[in-house]
């Protein structure tokens, strides 16, 4: 009987240690110390025992049940602190990994938008190359040779008369000589100059050049575009006016601004207290440029215009460092 009682009690300790969870672990309680327990059962046989040896056996048994309840209780609690942990290990409540999405560079969702809106008033699209000849960066839009205004684009030379654009307008030349009029297109790029950089200008900018050539072809046609653009793309009713100016290509030339939408004219930080920004520079295309693509002055006539994509982009968003748009920090281009 000793020696049974000792035998199970110790296989009760092996099955303690070895239960590799709290299930495991009442299955095995179960079998030692359940209603037909192994345990149980000795204990209870301990009644047919002579009277001499009951009670060095009953205190014998006592000892091993306490013994057995004990390690039950000591491993319920390791391997339910262990289960907790991996409870915490698969915490449901914390936040996933977030996927991202890719997502177009906000200059380029606002030259597409400018240009759709384009679209939609009947222009075509064209695209010419960011490495251009100085024959059409300049020379076919009527900037002689030496003349100040080439100096005025801070441009960068590739080789003796190859040049990085510094504006799109070359690609009116491009498209004019293959097509004749009618013309009405929009041509977005990416243009160059040498310039200081800081806050406001950058070596590398956007431009979306615009050209209608036909028949009877005024100034008031400019406006009207002009205006119905303004309006879709910053709000009915943003005012614009048209300053005097000058570019080589065309005749007459003017500055376009429209009322600052942030102060609504009343003058802030934005638009420097004048209460207008400006955004475009445009006019009729000049006679001398119709020359170099065999277009008849006499005949036809055009307007031309040409964007900033940057500061229209940075008005739109309230950017006030134009370097953010080249900088790449992921930070500001997830905000698009
Ligand atoms: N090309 C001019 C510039 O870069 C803008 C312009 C385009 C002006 C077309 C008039 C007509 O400043």
């Amino acid at each position: 009987m000793r020696k049974e009682l000792e035998r199970v009690g110790q296989q009760a300790l092996d099955e303690i240690t070895r239960a590799k969870n709290v299930l495991e672990l009442e299955e095995v309680r179960i079998r030692f110390l359940g209603r037909n327990g192994k345990i149980t059962l000795l204990l209870r046989s301990l009644g047919t025992l002579s009277p001499e040896d009951r009670p060095a056996l009953g205190k014998l048994s006592n000892q091993l049940k306490n013994k057995i309840q004990k390690a039950l209780a000591e491993r319920k609690q390791t391997l339910g602190s262990e289960a907790q942990t991996e409870v915490i290990s698969l915490d449901i409540t914390l936040p996933g990994r977030r996927v991202w999405f890719g997502r177009l560079h906000p200059l380029t969702q606002v030259t597409q938008e400018i240009v759709e809106i384009f679209a939609a008033l009947g222009f075509q699209v064209a695209r010419g190359p960011d490495v251009e000849s100085e024959y059409y960066n300049f020379e076919a839009l009527n900037f002689p040779k030496d003349h100040p205004a080439r100096d005025m684009q801070d441009t960068y030379y590739l080789a003796d008369d190859i040049v990085l654009r510094t504006h799109t307008s070359p690609v009116q030349i491009r498209v004019m000589e293959k097509q004749r009029p009618p013309v009405r297109v929009v041509m977005p790029g990416r243009v160059y100059r040498n310039e200081e950089i800081n806050a406001r200008s950058f070596t590398v900018f956007y431009q979306v050049e615009g050209l209608y050539v036909d028949q009877h072809v005024t100034f008031g046609d400019l406006k009207g575009v002009l205006t119905a653009f303004v309006e879709r793309f910053f709000g009915p009713g943003t005012p614009l006016r048209f300053r005097p100016s000058f570019f080589p290509f065309t005749e007459p030339s003017a500055e376009v601004d429209i009322g600052c939408f942030l102060c609504g004219g009343k003058g802030c930080r934005v638009c420097k207290k004048t209460g207008w920004l400006e955004i475009l520079g445009a006019g009729m295309v000049d006679p001398a440029v119709f020359a170099h693509v065999d277009y008849d002055p006499e005949d036809v006539s055009g307007y031309a215009f040409g964007m900033g994509v940057d500061r229209i982009a940075m008005l739109r968003h309230g950017i006030d460092d134009i370097r953010l748009f080249y900088e790449n920090d992921l930070r500001f281009l997830r905000q698009f």
